[in-house]
């Protein structure tokens, strides 16, 4: 420990005289640039009035929305909440575990945005028959204490059975189209996700959480897996090796991955995000796919190797641990 503190002291001597001069250089260069903008725009007044304006929007929604007194345990900078687990990417997106976050705090935060989530399920078929452990689950344990839309996508509405919702929640259900093969069912869950995206989810939620219908909640699921875009670990992969991942391999299809590439292995069981950020999944996923289909070939795991390939490329701002995805077999 001493050691390492010199060494930091040490070399923090040596580098201050260049820092000094990366500071006199910037100096120097930043009111050039300054002269530069003053010269160059004809009427910079307008852009700073901008500017100052959007500041002070933000200035006071945040004053606006200040988190209430809360008291809870004190963080600890010198002991992690787990050991046993990665908590965090290398590009700084938080793996989400139980033990590592505080429900209350966080639903207060989500509070302030005031914000719906919707849910997305396909229930096609014989699947009908999973909704209600589904809906009855997701009452029980689903974002409690928030405003939820179930948006129900199915080829049967007679069969969506009827569930008692608690305030503030309320079941869609929407008309889709059923496919012979159950991979064609899977895969265009893409295109339907991306149409209502853009026509009806932008306009009446602020995230969307997609998820497979023969699933159970069995604890709770809640703000903690809400951001831009998020992805699910598979249980199934959580000690393999990238090159063991079960990735699209052939080069010929837009679901390929090389096996030097790839974080993690996705499930396609449960992904989300804002709107916005669902519906960009959603639709490169569907566009790559039809590409697919046009050059003959079919990813190994249909939509869930797509979306793999998307976020290698797309980084998830927030990945959820198995812990939100585990089943007997991984159990
Ligand atoms: C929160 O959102 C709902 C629905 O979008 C709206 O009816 C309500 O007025 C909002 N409340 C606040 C405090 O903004
Ligand atoms: C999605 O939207 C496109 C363009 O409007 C349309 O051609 C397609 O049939 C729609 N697909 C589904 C499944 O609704």
């Amino acid at each position: 420990m001493a050691q390492s503190l010199r060494v930091l002291s040490g070399k923090q001597k040596r580098s201050l005289l260049p820092v000094t001069s990366f500071l006199l250089v910037g100096l120097i260069l930043s009111f050039c640039g300054y002269s530069y903008l003053i010269t160059q725009n004809q009427n910079p007044k307008s852009k700073l009035a901008g500017a100052s304006k959007a500041v002070g929007q933000l200035h006071s929604q945040q004053q606006l929305k200040r988190l209430p007194r809360t008291v809870y345990p004190q963080p600890d900078v010198l002991k992690p909440s787990r050991q046993d687990v990665l908590l965090v990417t290398p590009w700084l997106a938080p793996i989400v575990w139980e033990g590592t976050f505080n429900t209350d705090l966080l639903n207060e935060q989500f509070r302030l945005q005031n914000a719906t989530i919707g849910l997305t399920v396909f229930a096609l078929r014989k699947y009908t028959l999973f909704l209600r452990v589904f809906l009855d689950t997701a009452e029980r344990y689903f974002m409690v204490g928030h405003r939820v839309n179930y948006y129900i996508f199915t080829d049967q509405p007679d069969h969506v059975p009827h569930v008692l919702l608690r305030e503030g929640r309320q079941m869609v259900i929407l008309k889709a189209q059923s496919h012979a093969r159950w991979q064609d069912i899977s895969m265009r869950r893409m295109e339907v996700i991306s149409n209502f995206s853009q026509q009806r989810f932008l306009g009446e939620v602020d995230y969307l959480v997609c998820s497979d219908v023969d699933v159970k909640f069995s604890d709770h699921v809640g703000v903690e897996i809400l951001s831009s875009l998020f992805g699910t670990l598979h249980p199934g992969y959580l000690k393999f090796r990238r090159d063991n991942f079960a990735y699209e391999r052939r080069p010929q299809s837009q679901a390929y991955i090389p096996e030097d590439e790839g974080d993690f292995y996705y499930t396609g069981a449960l992904f989300g995000g804002s709107v916005l950020e669902v519906y960009r999944l959603t639709k490169a996923c569907h566009q790559a796919m039809m590409i697919d289909q046009a050059n003959g070939i079919e990813a190994k795991w249909h939509d869930e190797s797509h979306l793999n390939k998307y976020l290698l490329h797309h980084k998830p701002t927030k990945i959820l641990s198995p812990e939100y995805r585990w089943d007997k077999e991984h159990l």
